[in-house]
This record gives structure tokens, sequence and C-alpha cells, in this order.
């Protein structure tokens, strides 16, 4: 009826403009606010991501002083949106480590939770199906040096001059409350203020010149494709930026941390100077290049391994030709496309690994053949062969056999459905997910028709078997 719709819809505009009014108790029946889910799906991370809310934008504007040479302070504030999926009593967002002083849902105060990193925040109103929220959280404290599941260091790993800041696969919660769940891409601003002299390097392009004022310099970045919390960065450090373009026109947007040795920075940066002729050689078998930037942030040894962070890697120590090349070809198989769970990370790493042999054969090294050979020559009764590629394990995911028999799979499947439908199949990819998440059974799927073949003896062997498959 007329009056219900008006109630619904003045409960609405009140909620969206800060307003307060009592719709729990109020006539309006039907509404059934309940609470979202604390949890995305991935059995891999039993606690990680939410339901109930699609993630829009993330404006994370942060304030951090290094400490001493492994700990920092971080201030900051997030303002996030976010559309309800259902109508909500409450939701939540990931976050650890840190202190939440103030959550605000649409300008009014909420009360919430912090327990075990997962920050439940109870508005007032409960949150319409459908309709823009804006979260609003004041956080910080004392950052260290987190590690993941496996030990690695990983999230905000503060360093002598700054910050090296690499979440895969779970570490964005260890600086920002967030929907940590590759399938809930959204679009980031960053707005991060260092101590004067020290730069602050994020995804994407920057925004306008940076500003100092009373001893500290602001820096503004906007990465404007949808992009995975995974693939965040706001990396702090004594960089020296260069900035070129390609052909194209596309931006590159190096920073190269002044505490890297001489020679690793003159390796990374003969390296980095390939990154032009990389972009177009992939975007000839991978499609355009789906960012608007693109670039570098070498910092020392601290972390220790590389990530493609969105648009712009890291990498840590020295970013060698091979690196450099698997770290751009992610940004088709990984980045563009993600994995819709962790246990689909090959789709990754065997397509990143597979495209730096391209690389390297299209240089004058060693064919693709020879690489897929050497993988193919490992014993079979080696433990190599006991890794599923296509469900490695939360503990296994960055295992050896994930990135080579990752990328020997994909040989082997060209060797299936024969060299056009193969290179239809590597554009395929990441064109028809742009922009989302992939699984497993989806790329066979998409083999499967592309090729007019049934793919499935293939993949039981390859990705889903621990064991050394029979010559194809
Ligand atoms: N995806 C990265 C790469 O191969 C590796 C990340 C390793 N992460 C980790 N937590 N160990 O390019
Ligand atoms: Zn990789």
């Amino acid at each position: 009826t007329l009056r219900r719709t008006t109630i619904v819809t003045a409960a609405a505009c009140l909620a969206l403009a800060g307003g307060t009014v009592a719709v729990a108790a109020s006539p309006v029946t039907g509404l059934h606010p309940t609470p979202g889910g604390t949890w995305a799906g991935d059995p891999y991370f039993p606690a990680l991501g939410a339901t109930g809310y699609d993630a829009l934008t993330y404006h994370l504007d942060l304030d951090y002083e290094p400490v001493d040479a492994s700990s920092g302070t971080l201030d900051a504030t997030s303002t996030m949106t976010f559309r309800a999926t259902k109508t909500l009593s409450s939701f939540n967002l990931d976050l650890r480590g840190l202190e939440v002083s103030s959550v605000r849902v649409n300008g009014l105060r909420a009360t919430f939770t912090h327990v075990d990193g997962e920050l439940i925040v109870t508005p007032r109103l409960p949150l319409l199906a459908r309709l823009p929220v804006v979260v609003t959280v004041e956080y910080g404290g004392t950052t260290g040096r987190p590690r993941d599941i496996e030990d690695s260091l990983y999230g905000w790993v503060s360093t002598a001059d700054g910050a090296m800041v690499v979440n895969e696969p779970d570490g964005a919660p260890t600086w920002f409350p967030v929907n940590d769940d590759p399938n809930d891409k959204a679009i980031y601003t960053f707005r991060i203020t260092v101590p004067e002299g020290k730069t602050a390097v994020a995804n994407g392009l920057p925004i306008g010149q940076p500003r100092t004022r009373d001893g500290k310099t602001t820096f503004r970045w906007f990465e404007p494709s949808p992009m995975a919390s995974y693939l965040t960065t706001a990396s702090i450090g004594d960089f020296d930026i260069t900035t070129t373009r390609t052909e194209d026109g596309l931006p590159i947007i190096d920073a190269i941390d002044r505490d890297v040795t001489a020679a690793n920075r003159t390796t990374s940066e003969a390296s980095l100077a390939k990154q032009a002729d990389m972009i177009a050689f992939f975007s000839e078998h991978f499609g355009p290049y789906p960012f608007t930037s693109a670039g570098a942030i070498v910092d020392d040894d601290t972390v220790g391994y590389a990530l493609e962070t969105q648009s712009r890697a890291v990498y840590s120590r020295v970013a060698s030709e091979g690196t450099v090349a698997h770290e751009i070809a992610h940004q088709w198989y990984g980045n563009t496309v993600s994995p819709h769970r962790w246990a689909d990370i090959w789709l990754n790493e065997g397509f990143a690994t597979y495209a730096a042999w391209m690389w390297g054969e299209h240089t004058g090294g060693q064919t693709v053949e020879a690489r897929a050979a050497a993988v193919y020559a490992t014993p079979a009764t080696s433990p190599f062969w006991s890794t599923v590629v296509a469900d490695p394990g939360a503990t296994g995911l960055f295992a050896s056999a994930v990135y080579s028999r990752g990328a020997l799979t994909l040989h082997e499947l060209q060797q299936e459905i024969g060299e056009d439908d193969f290179a239809a199949l590597l554009k395929a990819w990441p064109k028809e997910r742009r922009n989302a998440t992939g699984s497993t059974s989806d790329f066979i799927a998409l083999a499967e028709r592309i090729s007019g073949q049934d793919l499935g003896a293939f993949f039981d062997a390859w990705v889903y078997t621990g064991t050394k498959p029979t010559t194809w």
C-alpha cells in the first residue's frame, strides 16, 4: 500500500541521512533484519570475509610513523561504502591486531564488538536490503611484523624506513577493516601521511602532488579498477620514483627504495626497463592490459618474496627479470580474474609461471617446451607430485608444484587441445571474468567450451590427483 511504501521510503531516507527512527519497533513489518554472516565461505580460512553486503569502495586515510626497525604506529580512518544484500541488523569486517575507537554507520555512532579479528558492528537502524551504506571506522595501534599460516611475513610489515605491504592471502586485515574475500572486489582510494622525507606508494595513479605540512607529507593514490583486498598496497620508504610510459601511453610508475643495495638496484632497474616490452608481449597473447597504470615497488630483503599487488607489484631485495615477467603476467591471471576460492591459486601461479616461460623463450632463453620437460623429469617418487594442485591446502598455497606443475599443466593442455584453441583460451579467461573471480571448474568448463572436448580425465590427472600423471 501507499502508506507502507511511504514509511519504508521515509525510513530509508532517514537511515541514509543519518536521522533516527525506531524502525524495528515501528509498524513496518516484513523487514526482518538479520545479522550478516561472519565468513565468506572459503574452507581454507574459516573466519575470513563476511556475507550480507557487497563492498563498493574503500577510502583508507592512514597516518604512519616508523618507531624502530620493525615497528611503527598507525593512526587511521577507513571510510567504506557497501550495498546490503539483505536487510541487516549487524554486519562484520575483518581487522586483526589494531584497536577500533569508533564506528559510524551512515553518520550515526554504532556499537561494535571486536574479538579475534572480527569487528561486528550493530547500527542503530537496520540496513535495508539493496541500499548503500557508509561505514567510518577510526582505528590504529602499533604495527609490527605479522606472519601468515606458513610463517611468511605479510600484511603491514614494518621496515627500518617505513613499511612493505603485501597481503596474500589474508593479510589485508592487519591494516584495514575489510571484507577479506577476493569475490568482493571494490574501488580503492588512499590518503597516506608519513614523516616528511618519506614516500608512500599505493596501487594505481597518484592524485595531485604530495603536500607537506608540520613535518608530515600526504600522498594520495587511486586505483580505478575493482581490486581484491589481498592485492592492495600502501608501502612506505625512502623511495626514488620514476615515471615512464609505454608506447600506448600507459604510465609505468616505479619506486625503488634507497636501502636496496647498489648491485640489486642495477639488476632491478634493468628488469624494470623491460616492463613496457613485457606488457606489449603479454597483451598480444592475453589481450589488452587490464589496468590503467603499471610499475613496481622495490624494497629491501625484509619479506623475501614478490607480490603482484594490483597494477604495481612489490619486490623484496631485487626485481629479477623472470620475477618481473611473472608479476606482470599476474595482472591478467590473478588480478583481473582472481581465485574464487584459495584452492584455485594454481590458476594464478601456474599461469604466471607459464607466462614467464613464454617471456624467456621470446627473449632467446630456454623454450617453454624445455622448461616443461624439466618439470616433467622430476621422478615420480618425488614428494613434488603429491601436491594436489587444485586443492593444495591452506599451508600449501605456495608449494612449488602449484607454480611449476600448474605451468606444466597448461603446457600439456596446449598439446591436448591444440595451439589455436589454447591461444583463444589464454585470452578468453581474463576477458570473460574481467574484474571478477573464477574457479578451477569454471576454467575447465571454458577450456571444454572452446575446444569442444571432454577434458575431465585430463584435469583429474593433472590438477586433482597427487601423483605424477602418465605422459599425454
Ligand atoms: N603470489 C606471489 C607470487 O608468486 C607469492 C606470494 C607469497 N606469499 C606468501 N605469503 N608466502 O608472485
Ligand atoms: Zn605468482
